[in-house]
């Protein structure tokens, strides 16, 4: 065993295919989820009491002690634009300034890279039962929905705040699902033209349907596979965002990692391949076990061995889970990937079971620092001394 791992270890530094990695910041979303599912319950929520983008002091530790390069940041489109005037280029500016704040600490304080995360399943207007509540955006039968015009809307103001800073990525959308295919590529279509018509030429990443999900990309009757290459960007700097959890259903939910990301990642790493795309895969994650300390190694590996995979952040770090787990532990509070993170009992959390055992030796020793996120990635060095 010991030799295996040593091998693995060489094979992931001697590759030059990751730029970027680090950990998804997860409590922009947080407290709007409620039992009664009263449409904007939760809403606007109170900043640093029921939500919160990021711990400085935790990103300090992910940046200076464990040289991360790529946090995703997630956010709410409610909160961003509140529902009284809608998707589109209103923002609650005080709202935007706590964002901005937490976007320019990683980016310009820390010198890391930052994916803006709209965490909203391609929804708006009642994330109060997150993933299923709220319009699909672009649903033409619905006279609730938001516009695919005004998500357009949207991603173009946000772009053009954005637009100066070339260490900030746009991630379209968290996890489209239970849509056609055609409108989610519609939807993210209309998201990159509006952006480059501001003239930000930052590297974009775009979700596709079925919950983006790696090992679904070319199943079912209306698979991922079949359209989502269509999209262009006349800068050629968009990418596709993958998730892929390891349990026996791909939800994270489960303690046990049994589905083997080399084989399920195949026919996504084909259809990459033709279209001459490359990837991120922004939400993966495990349980503090043997059989899922393997597969996240296997999986890491497998993307620093394949070109089409530039970047990652694991599920998830931020600043509001004491001791509950973002995923993987069948409800078990283990904790997060928060550093100081405990499991209710007061033991090690994640942090340090997961993250700091198993992930942290998988993080490429040269990462980007410097200049333009992009598909071609960038010149790759230690940690700035
Ligand atoms: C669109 O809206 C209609 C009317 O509310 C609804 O029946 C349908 O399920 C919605 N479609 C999607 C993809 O949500
Ligand atoms: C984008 O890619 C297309 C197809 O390969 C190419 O024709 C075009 O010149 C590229 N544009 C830029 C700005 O690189
Ligand atoms: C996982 O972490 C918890 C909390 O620290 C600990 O009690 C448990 O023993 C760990 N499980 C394994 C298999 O190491």
């Amino acid at each position: 065993m010991k030799s295996c791992l040593f091998l693995s270890s060489i094979l992931s530094s001697a590759s030059a295919t990751i730029y970027y990695a680090g950990v998804a910041e997860s409590g922009g979303e947080f407290g709007v989820w409620s039992a009664d599912a009263t449409p904007g319950t939760g809403l606007p929520g109170t900043f640093g009491v029921e939500y919160q983008f990021i711990d400085e002091a935790g990103v300090d530790v992910h940046v200076d002690q464990n040289h991360l390069n790529l946090f995703r940041i997630a956010f709410l489109l409610e909160r961003m634009c509140p529902l009284g005037t809608g998707l589109g280029s209103t923002f609650d500016e005080t709202h935007f300034d706590h964002f901005k704040q937490a976007v320019d600490y990683v980016t310009i304080t820390k010198g890391a890279y930052a994916i803006l995360d709209p965490h909203n399943y391609m929804r708006y207007n009642d994330p109060s039962s997150q993933p299923y509540s709220g319009s699909v955006i672009g649903n033409a039968s619905d006279s609730t929905a938001a516009t695919t015009e005004q998500f357009g809307e949207f991603w173009g103001e946000l772009a053009g705040r954005f637009a100066d800073n070339e260490k900030v990525i746009f991630g379209l959308m968290n996890e489209p699902h239970d849509m056609p295919s055609s409108l989610v590529l519609e939807n993210n279509q209309a998201a990159i033209d509006a952006i480059r018509a501001t003239g930000a030429e930052n590297l974009i990443i775009m979700p596709g349907n079925s919950w983006t999900g790696g090992h679904a990309w070319t199943e079912g009757s209306d698979p991922n596979s079949a359209i989502m290459h269509k999209f262009n960007d006349p800068l050629n700097n968009t990418a596709i965002d993958i998730h892929e959890y390891l349990d026996v259903d791909y939800s994270g939910s489960h303690s046990e990692c049994v589905s083997d990301p080399a084989t399920n990642l195949a026919a996504l790493t084909e259809w990459l391949k033709t279209y001459q795309l490359k990837a991120f895969i922004t939400e993966f994650g495990g349980h503090n076990n043997t059989g899922c300390d393997d597969m996240l190694t296997d999986m890491i590996n497998y993307m620093a061995e394949n070109d089409e995979y530039i970047g990652w952040t694991a599920w998830a770090a931020g600043p509001f889970w004491g001791t509950n787990s973002p995923c993987c532990t069948d409800s078990a509070q283990l904790g997060s990937l928060e550093p100081g993170s405990t499991a209710a009992g007061g033991n090690p959390g994640l942090y340090e079971t997961v993250w700091l055992k198993v992930l942290q030796p998988l993080v490429p020793s040269q990462l980007q620092w410097s200049g333009k996120a992009s598909v071609e990635g960038g010149e790759l060095v230690a940690f700035p001394a």
